[in-house]
């Protein structure tokens, strides 16, 4: 199973690149930009990934992407994060970037973005690895700081696919970025939007109504609602599931509890990935080891996903066959 895996072509959809970063490159980091760092040692910063809940994550995570200055800084995260991509045999990946987490702190949007951007170009050139980049609203800031980074992306709209929301989910529902979201679509962009991680079925449809998103990352609360999972499965609409950093941020208790395999059951599009690798425990391989060993899924299960992943990506529909050949190869 972990040989099929290894093997199997896949699209990761739902990565933070800022929760990619390894403690290791970001002791490197803070002392290559001499950061007064928070964390003394290595140890003592994965001693630190201990988590309740998605908001004790955040506060970590916001912390430890203080390091990244320059443009160099994104762009070897970036590659690192490439690099892991090969070895998992992700073939195609649509990243997210959090451009207030860095423009809060004074970093012009063009260094952050031109450091992603040339990784992207050099993850295709050295790996042959294809890549969206999704630029994300942090929701527990307000609209107007939205609209505001809005603008600094523009100048670069053709380099960037979607746009998404994320950050602390319960009290901050998809509703507050309406308009911000509207004028997004306005602009050509595509929508994404965490919803269902922690907080409730209304955010998913509040996500598909008023966002009109063509993703649901997350999603897994979806089943708490029949009439959502009947419109969510006749959409195909795709649930960017995220198994570790699930039981990390405590959506479920075990891997045993977790839903996916129901999800898959109720005919939804759900896929898997890897939400913040840094942080949670394993990149791509890991989560589909660890989910089909806990689930026990099939290999036509654990293929699913996988085709599933090139469906719901924003590759054309001649890329998507390919890659959906290719699975199918691996089958017979
Ligand atoms: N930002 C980074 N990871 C996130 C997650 N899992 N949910 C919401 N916001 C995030
Ligand atoms: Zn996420």
């Amino acid at each position: 199973m972990k040989e099929f895996i290894e093997k199997l072509p896949k699209a990761e959809l739902h990565l933070h690149i800022e929760g990619s970063l390894e403690p290791e490159l970001m002791f490197e980091l803070a002392k290559r930009n001499n950061i007064d760092f928070k964390f003394k040692s290595v140890e003592e910063v994965k001693k630190a990934y201990e988590f309740s809940n998605l908001q004790d994550f955040l506060d970590i995570y916001y912390e430890g992407a203080g390091v990244l200055i320059k443009e160099k800084d994104f762009y070897d995260m970036t590659m690192a994060y490439f690099k892991k991509c090969h070895e998992d045999r992700v073939v195609h990946t649509e990243i997210f970037f959090d451009p207030q987490t860095h423009t809060d702190r004074g970093i012009a949007f063009e260094t952050c973005f031109n450091g992603f951007h040339r990784a992207c170009e050099d993850a295709k050139k050295n790996y042959g690895i294809t890549s969206h980049l999704i630029m994300c609203f942090l929701r527990h800031l307000s609209e107007e700081e939205g609209f505001k980074v809005l603008e600094m992306a523009l100048p670069f709209k053709d380099k960037i696919k979607a746009v998404g929301l994320d950050s602390s989910e319960v009290g901050h529902p998809p509703s507050k970025f309406k308009n911000l979201f509207d004028k997004c679509r306005e602009e050509g962009f595509l929508t994404v939007a965490h919803a269902g991680e922690e907080g409730p079925p209304e955010y998913i449809w509040e996500a598909l109504d008023l966002l009109k998103v063509s993703r649901i990352d997350h999603g897994v609360r979806c089943l708490e609602d029949e009439k959502l999972v009947e419109r969510l499965v006749k959409e195909k609409m795709p649930l960017t599931v995220c198994p570790l950093s699930n039981i990390k941020l405590r959506v479920f208790n075990t891997m045993k509890d977790h839903n996916f395999k129901d999800l898959l059951a109720k005919g939804l599009n759900a896929l898997i990935n890897s939400d913040d690798p840094a942080y949670f425990g394993g990149y791509m391989n890991q989560n589909y080891i660890e989910t089909a060993q806990a689930l026990d899924m099939t290999k036509e299960e654990i293929a699913q996903s996988a085709i599933n992943s090139f469906e719901s990506s924003f590759l054309s529909r001649e890329e998507k066959d390919k890659h959906i050949a290719d699975i199918k190869a691996l089958l017979n």
